[in-house]
């Protein structure tokens, strides 16, 4: 009996290692950061569901298996307050079963997204036994006294009531989370306050008057050295006070508003965050709609988790783990770039869905170590095929990805064409695949698509370059300093090709080439890396395929892992 008693526990306690083993985690610190996944090196290539399509089970059971033949390994779906809270107190959890038990039959992961008291901004997915009570669930104001269908966050029945349900949901996925089917969670959506950078009623007024507090004013303290720029200079326009009301410290315009704003915003979802450590140990994160467009605070939904906010969202939400940025507007190089400061882990729970999203999605995990991507209104996604070949080609990369944190990630257009740079005497020069006229599209007027490549030093000599729509160049140090003087040889002070009266060119036999080694490629491979970290051959490319040993190129329709040898000579 003893035996058999000692022989269920260890299978007791073997199952509960292998269920703690599957939960998502973030590993590692800084550039080096990476999510793994029971072990495993895990990336999010990912899609969000439109707002509506998580709320009706046949479209959850249509579209599933759609996003798993698609490539993704994980949906983004909406956990919504009003349906799982009808009546106050009587919980309805099918929804969210609904969206874990059709992952699961798919082999989809899952994130969370709690549709609480606030969805963009607004507090529509907040039930209706809440939206009918203003007097008990007060909603945030104008300065001119305008009421919004905005909960005031600094509510305590607001809080206590989102915070009711928001626990009774992390509970009830808690199971899984442990079993590895919900990978994250991310509390409300794009939060922010719409036109009035702050909340102005008579509880929040009262708050403003009164003095910051001792979690702020030292974490400034603690944090000095590297607060967010703009943050740091605005604080420091005010005097750099350690102290004082709120006006004293930070000044009394919209920007000081929005900085009052989103401490209140983060110390709300900081103790939502901390009702779910209770339950579940996966990464947790905030999302945000951007101040684009050279908008001011409450023209642009103000005080979320943006970039220039981040201290306060650290001081205010310690629990945390990062915020994030939606990405809809152009420019999606510097969007990312702001959010990849402060030691902040990249993830992209939301971007405009198109033709490039593969391309950007090499891009910020080789440039960004980005934790995963996910265009939004996925299942509407169908036929791009080359979000599918991105993720397949991602997913066969994540092995070598996770062991090569120190990578190169280039995004090119029409616009941005090249990216050149030098490690260990060789000069890589990475340019957009149409820069070869070879394509009529190149030349045609075609629009150009995105071209993203993610590009890994193996060893001395030895790369892979991954992705969609480049063309790479390798050459020594020694071999580009004696071509940068034949150019210039070439050219007249005016930049203009320099040649003498009966048209011959420069003589380019005055660079002095002897003793310089030059790097040639020794081999190009098509590969599969395996799990154990090699790299099965799919293709030798030669000849016409590497234009002769002069360069290593990826078309710009498909997706590709080339292993590339160099050798000098
Ligand atoms: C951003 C929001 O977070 C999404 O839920 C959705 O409303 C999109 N905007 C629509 O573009």
């Amino acid at each position: 009996m003893k035996v058999i008693k000692e022989i269920t526990l260890a299978a007791v306690l073997f199952a509960l290692s292998v269920v703690a083993a599957a939960q998502c985690k973030i590993e590692g610190s800084g550039a080096a950061r990476s999510l793994t996944l029971g072990g495993r090196p895990f990336i999010i290539l990912g899609g969000e569901l439109g707002n509506s399509t998580a709320s009706s089970d046949e479209e959850v059971e249509a579209v599933f298996p759609k996003l798993k033949a698609m490539g993704l390994n994980t949906v983004l779906a909406p956990a919504y307050w009003d349906l799982m809270e009808p009546e106050e107190g009587r919980f309805d959890f099918h929804q969210v079963d609904k969206v874990i038990s059709s992952a699961r039959d798919n082999g989809l992961h899952v994130v969370f997204l709690w549709f609480g008291a606030w969805k963009n901004s607004m507090s529509c997915y907040a039930p209706e036994w809440f939206k009918t009570d203003v007097k008990r669930f007060p909603r945030a104001r104008t300065r001119s006294g305008k009421t919004m269908e905005i909960a005031s966050c600094v509510s305590p029945s607001v809080f206590n009531a989102d915070a009711k349900a928001f626990e009774a949901f992390v509970e009830h996925i808690a199971d899984a989370e442990k079993d590895g089917t919900v990978v994250m969670l991310q509390i409300e959506n794009e939060i922010g306050m719409l036109e009035s950078a702050r909340d102005y009623s008579p509880e929040s007024e009262k708050l403003f008057r009164s003095a910051v507090p001792a979690g702020l004013t030292s974490y400034l303290r603690k944090n000095k050295k590297s607060l967010h720029p703009d943050f740091a200079k605005l604080w420091a326009d005010h005097g750099g006070k350690q102290s004082g009301t709120w006006d004293e410290m930070f000044g009394s315009d919209i920007f000081a508003d929005e900085v009052f704003q989103a401490y209140q915003y983060a110390l709300y979802v900081g103790r939502l965050a901390d009702v779910a450590r209770r339950h579940v140990s996966c990464p947790l994160y905030v999302n945000a709609a951007m101040n684009s467009r050279g908008r001011r605070p409450g023209q642009y939904p103000a005080a979320g988790p943006l970039a220039h906010l981040i201290d306060l969202w650290r001081a205010g939400a310690p629990s945390l783990d990062f915020i994030s940025p939606d990405i809809y507007d152009s420019g999606f190089e510097g969007w990312v770039a702001k959010y990849a400061v402060c030691d902040n882990a990249l993830f992209i729970p939301e971007m405009h869905r198109n033709e490039d999203n593969g391309a950007q999605a090499f891009y910020v995990i080789g440039r960004h170590n980005a934790l995963g991507v996910s265009p939004f209104a996925i299942e509407y996604n169908a036929a791009n095929c080359k979000l599918s070949k991105a993720y397949s080609t991602l997913a066969k990369l994540t092995p070598i990805l996770a062991s090569h944190p120190d990578r190169r990630g280039v995004l090119f257009t029409d616009k941005e064409q090249v990216s050149a740079w030098s490690e260990d005497g060789v000069n890589v020069e990475a340019r957009h695949f149409f820069t070869l006229p070879w394509d009529q599209r190149a030349t045609d007027g075609s629009k150009w698509p995105a071209a993203g490549a993610i590009v890994i030093r193996l060893a001395k000599n030895e790369y892979i370059v991954a992705g969609s729509g480049v063309v790479v160049t390798f050459t020594s140090d020694a071999e580009a300093e004696a071509k940068a003087k034949e150019t210039q040889l070439m050219l007249g002070e005016d930049g203009f090709v320099l040649a003498d009266q009966s048209g011959k060119a420069a003589d380019k036999s005055k660079v002095d080439w002897s003793g310089v080694r030059r790097v040639g490629i020794l081999s190009v491979d098509m590969v599969e890396p395996q799990e154990d970290g090699t790299l099965a051959r799919v293709k030798r490319l030669n000849g016409d395929e590497n234009h002769q040993g002069r360069h290593v190129r990826i078309g710009v329709d498909g997706f590709e892992i080339l292993h590339v040898k160099l050798y000098e000579y």
